[in-house]
């Protein structure tokens, strides 16, 4: 079983009294913060979760709200795991970072990433999910699956522009 789905029922309780205003502008940013304060309490051996959010005018991905050491501010669509997963369209789960061709390092404690596109129900790229591990091969399959559906609840409560 995945942490995530270990804590379940916290983690929906969590979303539940910390996620507001569906469709909201206004809640967005702090939707975003909340979002990434609860999988960085909740999920063990994390030491980055946060997002990146693209902006077609520059064509980047722009550092979003995130807890953990400070980051690279602005990454390529085509440059590391976040661009890549940004691109293809994918989650990218990366067992071990020192053996992914062109991963960017923001903390040098991580060992493992998973990267999570947040995309609306009409195609509108909006970002990317992006979590650190200190531990190689840290998300398994269902933590992958689990996080896609986190992103799925959460998209509801991001207004797009
Ligand atoms: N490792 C990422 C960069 C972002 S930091 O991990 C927070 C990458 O290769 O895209």
């Amino acid at each position: 079983m995945s942490e995530i789905q270990k804590n379940a029922p916290l983690i929906s309780q969590l979303l539940a009294t910390w996620i507001k205003g569906e469709n909201s502008e206004s809640y967005t940013l702090a939707n975003y913060a909340n979002a990434a304060a609860i999988l960085f309490q909740n999920m063990t051996a994390v030491n980055w979760a946060g997002f990146y959010l693209y902006h077609a005018e520059t064509n980047t991905l722009a550092l979003g709200p995130f807890l953990g050491k400070p980051a690279t501010a602005l990454i390529a669509p085509d440059k590391g795991v976040v661009g890549n997963a940004f691109t293809a369209q994918k989650t990218i789960v990366v067992p071990d970072v020192h053996a992914f061709s062109g991963h960017i390092v923001c903390d040098v404690d991580s060992n493992a990433e998973i990267v999570i596109p947040i995309t609306t129900a009409n195609g509108q790229k909006i970002g990317v999910l992006d979590i650190d591990s200190t531990q190689l091969n840290r998300f398994s399959k269902q933590e992958q699956a689990d996080l896609e559906h986190f992103v799925q609840t959460l998209i509801q409560y991001i207004e797009v522009s």
